[in-house]
């Protein structure tokens, strides 16, 4: 049996993926903090695919949570093949709005627990081999963006290390892919801040999360780097790849400021009328 281990599989995109992976037969385990909501997505998948599903309850911004997830996989024997590190935390609000402890919160979330997954399960990928990690990036990761500071910061430090570690593990048969993708509405506050902040640009490039899953999948196994859903947001990224990092931040900071006095000068009309 291969299993396969999604972080975040209970919802959204991870969920989209576990669908793309249980389509493939593979067995799967899920992981996230609610239970009903881990519980609720296990049978689901159990009753579309003939497969195995199992769920750990873990919160994965606390130290040790990969050393856990670690021992619970090697006690239990799974033969792991597939590593997805879907969990992440972004939203409306980032640096100098939000708490430190919510911001490294977002730090350990987006980036510190793959990294420590990624090595806590290496021997076990290393043995299944030829095996796979998908790290889930985003499109955010390929610019620095003040009114998403951590967020892209955390982005780009994923892709970053994805780009590096697939050379490491090349030796191991170990494929490392990172899927960087646009807007996907997995929930009504991603629709919303999507609209409001990127307007027609947004839903254009927004891509749905089972057409995300599949391609994220289907390109992992064929061994691709850099995995991009949608043409606009390949396009996009190609832009912001090549243009200097200082002026990308500058742009992104005014295109903000602008949308802020409009959003205030309609609220001064509003108020007057
Ligand atoms: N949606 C987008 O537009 C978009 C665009 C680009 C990139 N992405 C990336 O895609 C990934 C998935 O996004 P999504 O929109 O599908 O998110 P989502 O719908 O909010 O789902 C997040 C999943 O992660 C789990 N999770 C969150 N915090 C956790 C924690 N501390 N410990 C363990 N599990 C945790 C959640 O379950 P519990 O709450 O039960 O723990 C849930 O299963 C993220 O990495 C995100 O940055 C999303």
């Amino acid at each position: 049996m291969s299993w396969a281990l999604i972080t975040g599989g209970s919802k959204g995109l991870g969920y989209s993926i576990a669908e793309a992976l249980g389509g493939r037969g593979y067995d799967i385990l899920l992981l996230a903090r609610n239970k009903e909501d881990l519980v609720s997505a296990k049978h689901r998948l159990e009753s579309n695919w003939s497969i195995q599903v199992e769920t750990f309850s873990i919160d994965l911004s606390l130290p040790g949570s990969a050393e856990e997830i670690g021992s619970w996989c090697r006690t239990q024997a799974f033969e792991i093949k597939i590593l997805c590190n879907v969990a992440g935390l972004g939203g409306a609000k980032d640096f100098l709005s939000l708490p430190l402890s919510d911001l490294i919160r977002m730090v350990s979330v987006n980036f510190e627990s793959p990294m420590s997954l990624t090595l806590s399960l290496i021997p076990i990928l290393q043995k299944n081999a030829p095996s796979f990690i998908l790290n889930v990036g985003s499109l955010a990761g390929f610019a620095p963006i003040p009114a998403k500071n951590i967020y892209s910061a955390t982005k780009s430090a994923l892709l970053f290390f994805s780009y590096s570690l697939r050379c490491q593990l090349k030796e191991k048969n170990i494929s490392v892919s990172c899927l960087c993708p646009g807007p996907i509405f997995t929930k009504p506050a991603v629709e919303k801040e999507t609209r409001k902040k990127l307007g027609w640009l947004g839903s254009q490039m927004a891509v749905e999360p089972a057409r995300v899953g599949e391609m994220a999948v289907r390109n992992t196994l064929k061994r691709k780097m850099l995995i991009i859903p949608g043409r606009l947001s390949t396009l996009i990224s190609f832009v912001l790849r090549v243009m200097p990092a200082r002026l990308l931040a500058r742009i992104f900071s005014e295109s903000i400021r602008g949308d802020e006095k409009k959003r205030e000068s309609q609220r001064k009309q509003t108020d007057q009328t």
